[in-house]
């Protein structure tokens, strides 16, 4: 897999990567397979502007940079696994786990945000992934939280601007997310509350608060400021 080559990650970290693209790509329908390897890519960018740094190529002299880019690879490709269920199978397992998850009742007849949800425990069973920030990241990836990490900005960011997607501010908000992440995110979310509100879609209950809390931390920002 040439893409999973360049990634810049160790060869341990490759492998692991390696097993997980298998799987999904022998399963996942074409167009979710390939949204999410474009996320994936996408991902990869931003995580060199404001994870990896200067030291975006991966040699044996550790830095904590290349655990959280490692977390971000596995995370993305497994993003939407919910996606491949249906709508019964994943309300069930959230509403065996909804003590776990930071939601009302209401929130789990919303079948855009369940995938999300109901996947990081498939996820968890069928990938045996411990690791509560890939978790949390697959958890959270439609809804977003408050203070959210810089890999949780990343993938929900590249997750609606990845090179497949077509809309007409997507290029002004892949511009954003190489300068400034936190701009984009607060443009990008922004855009998600107007587009549910359009199209008379439910609206996840902690949206408003999500909100809040972006527009406090990055409302006064300007295009010019990276963080
Ligand atoms: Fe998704
Ligand atoms: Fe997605």
């Amino acid at each position: 897999m040439d893409f999973i080559n360049k990634l810049k990650l160790n060869p341990v970290q490759k492998k692991s990567i390696s097993k997980i693209n298998e799987k999904i790509s022998d399963i996942f329908p074409h167009d979710l397979y390939e949204h999410t390897i474009s996320t994936l890519l996408y991902s990869e960018k931003l995580a060199c502007n404001y994870i990896l740094e200067d030291n975006n190529t991966y040699n044996d002299n550790f830095h904590t940079g290349q655990t959280t880019y490692y977390k971000l690879c596995m995370a993305v490709l497994l993003h939407d696994y919910g996606k491949i269920f249906d709508f019964e199978k994943l309300k069930k397992i959230v509403l065996e786990n909804k003590d776990k998850i930071n939601a009302v009742q209401e929130d789990f007849e919303i079948n855009s945000i369940l995938h999300g949800f109901a996947g990081a425990f498939i996820a968890r069973d069928e990938f045996n992934i411990g690791d509560e920030e890939v978790l949390n990241s697959i958890m959270y990836h439609t809804t977003g939280y408050c203070n959210m990490s810089i890999t949780d900005k990343i993938i929900y960011v590249s997750d609606k601007i990845e090179g497949r997607r077509n809309y007409k501010e997507v290029y002004y908000l892949r511009e954003l997310s190489l300068k400034n992440i936190n701009l984009c995110l607060l443009e990008v979310y922004k855009n998600n509350i107007i587009y549910i509100i359009k199209n008379n879609k439910n609206i996840y209950s902690n949206t408003f608060n999500i909100w809040n809390n972006i527009c406090k931390l990055y409302g006064g920002l300007t295009y010019g400021s990276r963080r």
